[in-house]
Order: C-alpha cells, then sequence, then structure tokens
C-alpha cells in the first residue's frame, strides 16, 4: 500500500481478500460485473487492478487484463473527482506494464465519454481507431445500453486509444531508457 502526495489516499492492488467490496463498486457504478467491449462480454469481477480507499471506502478503481505484450485497461472510475484518483491509479497501470515488460496499453470508450478522451490524451494515450457502430452489436448481447450517453450524446461507437510502452536504445546499444 502507498499514500499520495498529500498523504491522505492510499492506493492498493486488489487482491482476493478485497474481491466482495471490489465487485460492489463495479455494481455501484455499472448496475454490474458484465461488461460487453468489442462484442464480447467480459467480467470486471476477476479482473486484475488498483483500487483507492479513504478508511474502509473504496473511492476509486482501474481494472486491466493482460494477453501477450499487451495491458487492456477495462474500466476507470473516480468517486472523488478532480484529486488526483484517476492519475493516480492510472498511472499504478502504467507502472504494472512497464514493471511487467509490456510494449502495448490500449483502452476502449465510447464516443460520448469526452471528458474520458481528453483525460487520456492528456496522459500520453492516442487515438487509434474507431469502431464504427460497435454500440449496436453491444446492444445485441445487452440490450439495456443506452441509445444515448453523455450530455444526451447519441452512443454509438467505440474509440480505441493506445499508449505505447518502448525500450530506446542509446547508440552504444548498451543502456536502455524508456520512452514513450
Ligand atoms: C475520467 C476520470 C476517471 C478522471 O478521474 P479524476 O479522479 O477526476 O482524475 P484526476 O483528478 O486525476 O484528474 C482530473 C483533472 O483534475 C485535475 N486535478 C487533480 N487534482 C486537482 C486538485 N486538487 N484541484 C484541482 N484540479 C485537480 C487534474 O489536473 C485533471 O485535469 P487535467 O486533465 O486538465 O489535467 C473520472 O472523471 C471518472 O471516473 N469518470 C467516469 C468514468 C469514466 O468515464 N471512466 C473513463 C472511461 S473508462
Amino acid at each position: 500500500m502507498t499514500d499520495d502526495k498529500a498523504g491522505q489516499m492510499k492506493i492498493r492492488p486488489i487482491d482476493q481478500a478485497d474481491r466482495g467490496r471490489v465487485d460492489a463498486f463495479i455494481v455501484r457504478q455499472w448496475y454490474t460485473t458484465q461488461m460487453v467491449v468489442h462484442g464480447q462480454v467480459l467480467d470486471l469481477g476477476s479482473a486484475d487492478g488498483f483500487y483507492t480507499c479513504d478508511g474502509d471506502e473504496i473511492t476509486g478503481l482501474i481494472t486491466y487484463r493482460v494477453s501477450g505484450k499487451e495491458m487492456e485497461i477495462l474500466s476507470l472510475d473516480s468517486l472523488r473527482e478532480r484529486r488526483g484518483t484517476g492519475t493516480l491509479l492510472l498511472n499504478a497501470a502504467i507502472g504494472k506494464a512497464r514493471d511487467s515488460g509490456l510494449e502495448r496499453i490500449m483502452l476502449i470508450t465510447t464516443n460520448d465519454n469526452l471528458p474520458a478522451l481528453r483525460f487520456y490524451q492528456k496522459r500520453g494515450f492516442d487515438l487509434v481507431r474507431i469502431h464504427r457502430n460497435a454500440l449496436e452489436q453491444a446492444r445485441k448481447i445487452k440490450p439495456e445500453i443506452p441509445l444515448t450517453g453523455m450530455d444526451s450524446i447519441p452512443l454509438r461507437h467505440e474509440i480505441e486509444l493506445e499508449m505505447m510502452l518502448k525500450e530506446e536504445k542509446t547508440e552504444a546499444g548498451n543502456d536502455q531508457s524508456t520512452v514513450l
């Protein structure tokens, strides 16, 4: 467990003992631990991640999965916005990916989520793909997905963002430094 700069917020990796309250947090945010991405049902209830807490209360959560050399961020939620929680969680996941020698971090958000597009782009993620009308497909699996999202924007497309993690060799070819 580590403290943030202000010494109030704690961040911890999810372990088995946390599973019940982490799942309760996910359900509170999303009504279910099941989400549909890439036309597949994913269960956040078994995903790895980090959470922030204030005493016993979970105040933020990031979940991810790893496949080969790639991490996919599955969810990021902050209950205490504009206090550094989201950045702390995102940096923990990026640190985990770097420490694990992964090459790419990707995530999907939806076309209505302009705050998330802003948040991730300001933190080194780049827009790489639009999966047009992906939500139409997702509604065939999960009909309760609404037709409109944030600010009443039609909820239609999945937008893929990525951060490449690369090892850059020096001219001597020995020393390596990690760059975005
Ligand atoms: C996107 C989200 C995770 C951001 O979480 P957050 O806790 O507000 O994130 P942070 O506090 O780290 O950063 C948000 C802004 O607050 C600012 N901020 C941080 N601490 C601050 C403080 N003490 N005072 C004023 N501003 C502050 C940050 O600089 C940042 O602004 P910037 O992007 O212009 O740099 C959050 O809005 C959220 O949960 N959204 C809903 C779910 C969602 O859409 N998730 C993402 C899609 S998967």
